[in-house]
């Protein structure tokens, strides 16, 4: 008898305990510093990545600057990340490479700041920890030389543009933005952060 009342005083403990999920949050007092980095990093990224693009766009136009986008992004931004000491990256809910698709947190994220723009309220960085890593992210907005290949065919963006962003992208949603719209997000990792992060029980 008395095992029977101990099983089910387990059992229901067990549950219990079940039922309280562990989740992350960045420690208050790593705030400050994380988003000063976070900062950094977009600024090392932007700063590259804008340079060389113009740099091709004045040697070989934009429809030649698309294959230099396509080769050269990712191997920008990895240079950036190494320099940076963080993993950086690009992601949009209307991806021209299937790779840089939001997550269904990211798509929370770029809803957010998008619902924020409206209001013309300040759109903050965000931090966002898990058990390890925390992951900083911004808005990434377009300016008028974005228009050229992210704006609308006939346009902003040429037929002969829309024909190689066809042939190397056969998927393409990012068109038809205008200026200042919210493109996207930068992504910045800061992987073994465990001294950022503080574990919650809900
Ligand atoms: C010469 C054409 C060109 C110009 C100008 C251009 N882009 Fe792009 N953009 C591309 C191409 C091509 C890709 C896909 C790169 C890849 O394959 O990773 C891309 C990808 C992106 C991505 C990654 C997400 C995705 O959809 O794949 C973002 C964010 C982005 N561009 C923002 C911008 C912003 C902001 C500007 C202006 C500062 C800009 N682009 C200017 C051609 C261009």
């Amino acid at each position: 008898m008395l095992i029977r009342i101990f099983s089910l005083v387990f059992i229901v403990f067990f549950f219990y305990s079940c039922q309280k999920e562990i989740s992350y949050i960045v420690k208050e007092d790593s705030k400050k510093e994380l988003i000063e980095k976070g900062q950094k990093a977009v600024a090392i990224a932007f700063t590259s990545l804008s340079t060389q693009l113009k740099d091709e766009i004045a040697n070989s136009g934009f429809d030649g600057a698309i294959s230099f986008c396509k080769v050269e992004a990712p191997k920008i931004l990895y240079d950036a990340s190494t320099k940076a000491m963080a993993n950086i990256h690009r992601v949009t809910d209307k991806p021209r490479n299937p790779k840089s698709l939001a997550n269904e947190k990211e798509m929370e994220i770029i809803n957010n700041y998008i619902s924020l723009q409206k209001t013309s309220s300040k759109m903050e960085a965000t931090l966002i920890a898990d058990k390890s890593k925390v992951t900083f992210y911004s808005p990434i907005k377009i300016l008028p030389l974005c228009m050229n290949c992210h704006g609308s065919v006939n346009k902003e963006v040429s037929e002969s543009t829309k024909e190689i962003l066809n042939q190397l992208y056969p998927e393409d949603k990012a068109l038809n933005y205008n200026i200042d719209d919210l493109r996207g997000l930068w992504k910045i990792e800061f992987s073994s952060a465990e001294e950022h992060i503080e574990q919650v029980k809900d």
